[in-house]
């Protein structure tokens, strides 16, 4: 068989029930665009599919540089993402994050937290959902695992060796070596929790009880860690960063995106509580937590001017500040192409089609070049063109769009003076 032909044959099995889509003519699947602003982010390893790194190498190398570098070297640091409305932060930190999450959690934590509208209290729960039960139970394996090897007395074996060596190969065998009463959990824990909590004023006995207890009684101590006191929080997510960092982790990094979000609604004693709240997450666990957060202009002006205290613990000097600029139009026919190939069936289709590159640039031009508003409009011109059979999308199916949502908003607006004129009639009647 000829390569034509296998070729063919793919390219046959890939159009089965092709037809069923309005975008097939297209060669596409799907509409791939994403069709609201805000992504919506329930499954990161799923979103990260549709990031395109090609037209980011710059800032990546750049976050790489002033801090994945440091942090990676050892030395707890900080960074901020800034960047205009809709520009692609969270798609450079999102990546970013799934990277460290997907091939490097065997030594570090990374943590991803959107807009913590109440503070520590929601950086604490999503921390702890985000890692899960599975993880707290591994922690406290490698915390025991620890301490046995420093203390051969707490093994009654004749022979502490070789069951050391065993607990070296795999933590989890410290459960069964429980079961098998060479190690007493009741000895254990306390001699544990003396060794990591001595010396160490910051830390809360409670939360370290917890993790170790996470290995025997797992749906108490679960339970706890998941409904933690409030007012503990703080103390609790310092503890487990410091227990992170002793169970072999060398570094935690939070990453703190959208937080504009919840800036924009807090009253000035919320932001306060939150300024103080982070001053002190960050100092007490100043060797092994790195911050990183984004954030746009309005935010960044207010913190300069108002709460410079919050850069006491996250400086936000130039060497701490890597700026998401918007893409050049090359780049963002690019990233137009990437988003198309998401969805191609045909290959054989050109690149953009069926957009004309002049068409993704006047579409740029009248979104000022913001990444977000330029894949909305696409993902909404698909759809009309799709529906309206259209055969390619250029500059005169563009503008003639963008008419008629303007006489689409018109008569919208008009319609809606009209209903308000008329209940106030109503109402005045
Ligand atoms: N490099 C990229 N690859 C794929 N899609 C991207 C990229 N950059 C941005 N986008 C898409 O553009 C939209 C806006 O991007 P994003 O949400 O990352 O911007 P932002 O700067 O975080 O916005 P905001 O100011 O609202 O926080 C999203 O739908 C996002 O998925
Ligand atoms: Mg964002």
């Amino acid at each position: 068989m000829t390569k034509k032909e296998t070729g063919d044959i793919t390219e046959d099995l890939l159009r089965l029930g092709e037809e069923k889509t309005i975008f097939a003519k297209y060669g596409l699947s799907r509409n791939p665009f994403p069709s609201q602003e805000l992504p919506r982010v329930p499954d990161i390893a799923e979103y990260v599919k549709s990031v395109c790194i090609a037209v980011r190498e710059k800032e990546l190398h750049e976050i790489k540089e002033k801090f994945l570098d440091i942090a990676f070297g050892g030395n707890a640091t900080n960074l901020w993402i800034h960047g205009e409305l809709g520009v692609g932060k969270s798609a450079v930190i999102i990546f970013i994050y799934n990277l460290l999450r997907e091939h490097k959690s065997d030594i570090v934590v990374p943590l991803y937290i959107v807009s913590p509208g109440n503070g520590i209290d929601d950086i604490y729960d999503e921390t702890v959902r985000q890692l899960g039960g599975g993880f707290f139970v591994k922690l406290g394996q490698k915390l025991l695992a620890k301490v046995i090897a420093r203390h051969e007395e707490l093994i009654h074996s004749d022979t502490p060796k070789e069951i050391i060596a065993k607990i070296e190969e795999d933590s989890s065998n410290i459960e069964i070596l429980i079961e098998k009463e060479i190690l007493n959990v009741d000895e254990l824990i306390s001699k544990a929790l003396l060794e990591l909590s001595e010396g160490h004023i910051y830390v809360d006995d409670k939360m370290i009880k917890l993790v170790l207890q996470m290995l025997t009684n797992y749906e108490k101590s679960w339970d706890f860690i998941k409904n933690y006191p409030k007012k503990d929080r703080l103390d609790g997510l310092v503890t487990l960063f410091y227990l992170f960092r002793v169970a072999g982790y060398y570094m935690t990094f939070l990453f703190i995106d959208q937080l504009e979000y919840s800036w924009r609604i807090w009253s000035k004693t919320k932001k306060d509580r939150f300024v103080m709240d982070v001053r002190e997450l960050v100092q007490r666990s100043i060797p092994y937590l790195s911050v990183l957060c984004t954030s746009n202009i309005d935010l960044t002006e207010d913190i300069n001017v108002n709460y410079p205290t919050l850069l006491r613990p996250l400086p936000m000097n130039p060497g701490r500040v890597v700026v998401v600029k918007s893409l050049s139009k090359g780049q963002m026919r690019q990233l137009v192409e990437f988003y198309l190939n998401l969805a191609r069936v045909s290959k054989s289709s050109p690149e953009l089609y069926p957009f004309t590159e002049s068409a993704i640039d006047l579409i740029y031009d009248r979104c000022n070049g913001v990444t977000g508003h330029i894949l909305i409009v696409c993902f909404e011109l698909l759809n009309y063109a799709a529906r309206k059979n259209l055969e390619i999308i250029d500059e005169e199916i563009v503008r003639k769009w963008y008419e008629q949502k303007k006489v689409e908003e018109e008569t919208g607006r008009k319609e809606e003076e009209k209903r308000i004129r008329i209940r106030e009639e109503d109402l005045l009647r």
